[in-house]
């Protein structure tokens, strides 16, 4: 087997475990109740997903969400009126979202397991796909926003979050396994990819991106980072660490610094 399909395998084997968002849970899996306190949790801690992938705009619109995890986003999607459309690397989030699908007496339009690098639909189909704290966890993420572009409609939305290297997150992950255990030199990117979720996790600076973007056919309309919770360090008990944190996103620049970076793209009619 090459090297990268045993690394897609262990992306796969990590998020079969758990689907993202689900590893605190403790209400019955599958239950409403526990429907309930992902959806609670996820939009407490991340709020930003709102302004960034407005749901409702896309009512009766064509939508693939590639990477749907648990499906709290996609949920949206369907509540919105989108005809929505969702894949994943794994059984385990599929198996999640069409419980979901279920508990709420909702439906989509298809829920498959699939692999972002090879997605499985014609050119130029979908009026948004969207795909959030994904393909940086695919072993190829370039390859999977190839497909991405591809599948979309020309003149069509891209919506799409990695994860921002040059963030206080980020930061924060090289104080704790890096210079805190005596490694100073440790790479960033080498930390992130043994530490930060699935084996191998990619994040990006702001140039890179571009660099990557200017060999597709796609508009930039906005590229930017937020400060999110991470980076506030929300699940720290210490007030004063949290305090700490607050300042830090306040001299650094704030959005700046933060750990999710948004794209937000049209691919081009030409
Ligand atoms: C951090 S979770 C994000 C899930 C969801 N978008 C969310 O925000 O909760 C990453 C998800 O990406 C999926 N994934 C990773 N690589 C993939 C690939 N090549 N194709 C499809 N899904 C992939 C994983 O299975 C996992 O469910």
């Amino acid at each position: 087997m090459s090297r990268h399909n045993t690394a897609k395998e262990s992306v796969a084997r990590y998020w079969n475990q758990a689907s993202c968002g689900t590893e605190f849970i403790e209400e019955i899996k599958h239950s409403r109740e526990y429907f309930e306190a992902i959806e609670q949790f996820r939009y407490t801690i991340e709020p930003e997903i709102f302004a960034f992938a407005q749901f409702t705009r896309f009512h009766g619109k064509k939508v693939l969400e590639v990477g749907v995890g648990a499906g709290t986003d996609f949920l949206q999607w369907v509540r919105a009126g989108a005809q929505a459309y969702g894949v994943d690397l794994t059984h385990e989030a599929v198996t999640n979202v069409l419980h979901r699908l279920a508990t709420y007496n909702v439906a989509a339009c298809d829920v498959q397991v699939a692999d972002a690098e090879k997605l499985n639909f014609a050119d130029n189909n979908f009026d948004l796909v969207y795909s959030w704290g994904v393909i940086h966890h695919s072993p190829d993420p370039v390859q999977c926003l190839r497909e991405i572009v591809r599948v979309t409609k020309p003149g069509g939305s891209i919506k799409i979050m990695v994860y921002n290297r040059r963030s206080l997150f980020a930061f924060y992950q090289y104080l704790q396994h890096g210079l805190l255990r005596g490694k100073p030199f440790a790479s960033m990117k080498k930390i992130l990819a043994q530490h930060q979720e699935s084996p191998g996790t990619q994040a990006y600076t702001f140039k890179e991106i571009k660099n990557i973007l200017k060999d597709f056919p796609v508009r930039i309309n906005k590229l930017q980072a937020s400060t999110t919770s991470h980076d506030l360090l929300y699940y720290k008990k210490s007030k004063f660490i949290k305090a700490c944190a607050y300042i830090a996103a306040c001299l650094s620049g704030w959005d700046r610094r933060g750990w999710f970076m948004t794209l937000d793209l049209t691919k081009r009619e030409d």
